[in-house]
């Protein structure tokens, strides 16, 4: 995360996002604030009613009096709703824009920062954080008009009675002091209560999604016991941000009722020695009364950007992030038919604060070539693979993609030309077509029979109620494991790339029918570099060469045969899994030499 930022940044930002809009928000203002000036015009007429009309008797005056004031209250009441709608509008526009930006950026950032950071942390950035900011948006046309109404009144009351304004410079003081002290607890209470609300946010995200897991798990309980905890954090956060505010107000307005009294006593007095008249004295009461106010619209408005301080601190967490993984200014594309060459050149790579992973590797894959990678859990075979999508970048050496750094090329030209399919066949909660079509949305129908033939999902379209059309339920959950998986590899052909990372891409599928589809898949097409991350050593027969990862480095390569004779690491993996019985290396953490089982001799 980065550090906080400042007063002055948080503004610069604030008024950055603003800008664009800005004419909406003065022509909003214009109105919204015309429609205050029509407000502060009654005490006036009231003064001259109580002053000249009355005494006067004069009934035509009075009805004068009357048609002005409908006339007043009319524009005010349009005025001010043009001003409402237009600032509503406006409010809409800054939140569209707001969630666009952290979208687009969210999509920029790299996978160690969404590695780190919870769904619900980023949803809740997305939508509450947006809403604060974008809600403290309609508020700066208030603020103005609050500014511009203490002007007039300030001004009024100035003509009315200097003397008598004159009492209400204490009331000011006090009310920047009471401002100043409070500040700080404002500003901590928002974060704290921000921050709980992230953490009650990223918990029902991951609760809600695996719902079926923890009902597996009997863990209803304790999961419930667990919101009750954060929900309670939660609401005690609020109610203490509530409190602080709720003290601030009080305090802000027992300063302004300490110079009413002032003002009601000193202006008592003067008419009573006959320096004021009624009518001045009731006009200046009036709006000492609307002074409160633009008074109080201000200490709400304070207390909201100090709330939407931390909203803003936490949104330019999020869009003051460098990718770590970035294009440079002079990559170029690669070639659309390029061979699929990949080659490791002393790369070494660690995860951001952990052990490394990968340790001077150096091999080559050849175009066309079909390669297995196997090794026990936890050796980087994963890694391996994301190094070459560039999801991570090597921190030494060079990965190489038909003899291009695959720093030095476009990240839309690399995933055009490298598919990776994941370990988690996860499939978007759209009809099955939509979801085979993602990669490559103008496939001719041709290739997608093609693609269901090979990935031997006809029979499934078939069963499906309105086949190529149904919905496959959110992350593919209508789906049973090795048909999503299957789903996944014809979508992936369909992108017809030059190198494909297969990562467990038919863990889920029963061995004859993994059999038939990898035979279908090293045909289809034959020049596709294919590189097969298994633990089924069984179903290795296929590849051109077998590489086997162990502590970060290649412990041994070559075809099945040469590595049984060899009697090395592989040899071991598979009198492991023929005494297991079940074709699957072994998925327990990787072993030290010392303590892997004795090869064969
Ligand atoms: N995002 C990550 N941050 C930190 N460490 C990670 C991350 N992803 C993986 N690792 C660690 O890196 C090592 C290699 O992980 P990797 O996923 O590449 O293993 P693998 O060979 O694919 O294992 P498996 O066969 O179980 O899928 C493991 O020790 C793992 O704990
Ligand atoms: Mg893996």
């Amino acid at each position: 995360m980065l550090n906080r930022s400042s007063t002055k940044q948080d503004l610069v930002w604030f008024v950055g996002q603003i800008r664009p809009l800005f004419r909406y928000q003065l022509l909003s203002m214009l109105l919204i604030a015309s429609s205050s000036l029509m407000f502060l015009l009654d005490p006036l007429v009231l003064k001259w009613m109580l002053d000249i009309v009355l005494p006067g008797g004069d009934l035509r005056l009075l009805a004068l009096c009357i048609g002005g004031l409908l006339i007043i209250y009319a524009c005010r009441l349009g005025l001010f709703s043009v001003g409402r709608i237009i600032n509503f509008r406006t409010t809409q526009r800054l939140t569209f824009r707001l969630r666009l930006q952290l979208l687009e950026q969210i999509n920029r950032l790299s996978a160690d920062f969404h590695e780190t950071m919870p769904v619900g942390e980023k949803l809740y950035r997305v939508e509450q954080d947006v809403d604060q900011v974008a809600e403290f948006g309609s508020f700066v046309p208030h603020l103005l008009q609050a500014g511009f109404n203490l002007l007039f009144v300030v001004s009024a009351m100035a003509a009315l009675n200097f003397n008598l304004l004159f009492v209400l410079v204490p009331l000011l003081v006090l009310a920047a002091y009471v401002a100043f002290r409070y500040q700080n607890q404002l500003r901590v209470s928002s974060k704290v209560a921000q921050q709980r609300g992230g953490d009650e946010s990223s918990f029902l995200q991951e609760h809600l999604a695996s719902v079926i897991q923890v009902q597996i798990l009997n863990r209803e309980v304790g999961q419930t016991e667990t919101f009750r905890e954060l929900a309670s954090a939660r609401m005690s956060a609020l109610n203490d941000r509530n409190g602080v505010e709720v003290s601030f107000g009080a305090w802000y307005m027992a300063a302004i009722a300490a110079g009413t009294l002032a003002v009601l006593g000193y202006g008592g007095h003067q008419v009573l020695a006959g320096a004021l008249s009624i009518g001045s004295l009731v006009a200046f009461y009036t709006y000492l009364a609307r002074l409160f106010d633009p008074l109080y619209s201000t200490v709400d408005i304070y207390a909201r950007f100090t709330r939407v301080r931390a909203s803003i601190g936490r949104i330019m967490d999020i869009t003051q992030q460098v990718p770590t993984v970035c294009e440079r200014p002079n990559a170029v594309s690669l070639p659309r038919r390029n061979s699929g060459t990949v080659r490791f050149i002393d790369v070494s790579f660690a995860y951001r604060k952990h052990p490394c992973v990968l340790s001077n590797l150096s091999f080559e894959i050849h175009s066309g070539e079909k390669v297995a990678l196997v090794g026990f859990s936890g050796s980087g075979k994963s890694t391996l693979a994301k190094l070459i999508i560039r999801l991570h970048d090597v921190q030494k050496g060079a990965v190489e993609v038909d003899g291009l750094d695959v720093r030095d090329v476009t990240l839309e030209s690399l995933r055009a030309s490298v598919s990776y399919v994941l370990q988690e066949a996860i499939l978007f909660d759209r009809s099955l077509e939509e979801n085979l079509l993602l990669g490559c949305p103008e496939a001719a129908d041709k290739e997608v029979h093609d693609a269901l033939e090979i990935a031997e999902l006809q029979d499934l379209v078939c069963r499906l109620p309105n086949g190529l059309d149904t919905r496959v339920g959110p992350r593919g959950a209508k789906l049973s494991g090795g048909e999503r998986q299957r789903v996944i590899l014809a979508r992936t052909l369909l992108q017809k790339p030059a190198v494909l990372l297969l990562d467990e891409a038919t863990s889920a599928l029963d061995t004859p029918s993994e059999r038939r589809i990898l035979r279908n898949l090293s045909e289809y097409p034959r020049h596709q570099t294919v590189v097969f991350i298994s633990h089924r050593i069984s179903s290795l027969s296929w590849v051109d060469r077998i590489l086997v990862l162990h502590k970060g480095t290649i412990e041994e390569q070559g075809s099945h045969t040469d590595l049984i004779r060899r009697g090395g690491l592989y040899a071991s993996l598979v009198s492991r899994k023929a005494a297991a019985g079940d074709g699957r290396a072994s998925s327990s953490p990787a072993p030290t030499h010392a303590n892997l089982p004795v090869p064969p001799d």
